[in-house]
């Protein structure tokens, strides 16, 4: 059976309410992301800042802390806009092992009105765990964050 993304959109829109803090939003959408899909070892997001990704709020083991655009999976995610679905995270080449027991990815990059803040990352344990639907359910999810959230103060002209 696939996963009710729906249920999870409405309760994601519900918890964020009408906050628009930034840490506070990312912090309570990974650990909703992170107790409510099923097979996940790590939840969390980077963040742009310069010309690196730089960790931010997370569910899961301690990860490192910067990478650069264009390396691994959330550097590529975030230099070519666009969600990456990894189903072996062994035969990416450059992948960046923060937990060992990571099997697959999905990074969807962050782009409120247009402009790269950062990326939203999901491991798991199991190869092949990301589906195309889990692509969309996930960017579903990034969606609501986004608009619920205040990024002024990651946008530096
Ligand atoms: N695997 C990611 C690094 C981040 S951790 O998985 C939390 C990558 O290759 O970009």
């Amino acid at each position: 059976m696939s996963f009710d993304y729906d249920s999870l959109a409405r309760d994601l829109k519900a918890l964020l309410g009408e906050e628009r803090d930034l840490l506070a939003n990312s912090a309570n959408t990974c650990a909703l992301i992170f107790e409510r899909l099923p097979g996940l070892n790590w939840a969390g997001f980077y963040y742009l800042r310069g010309e690196e990704l730089v960790l931010g709020p997370f569910q899961g083991k301690a990860a490192c802390v910067r990478i650069g655009m264009g390396r691994g999976v959330c550097g590529q995610a975030a230099q070519q806009r666009k969600t990456l679905l990894v189903e072996d995270v062994h035969k990416f080449p450059g992948h960046i092992a923060c937990d060992a027991a990571s099997r697959s990815e999905v990074v969807v990059p962050l782009l409120p009105a247009g402009r790269l803040v950062g990326v939203l990352d999901l491991d798991s344990p199991e190869t092949g765990r990301f589906t195309s639907e889990d692509r969309e359910g996930v960017e579903r999810l990034a969606a609501i964050y986004l608009a619920a959230t205040d990024f002024s103060s990651l946008i530096v002209d």
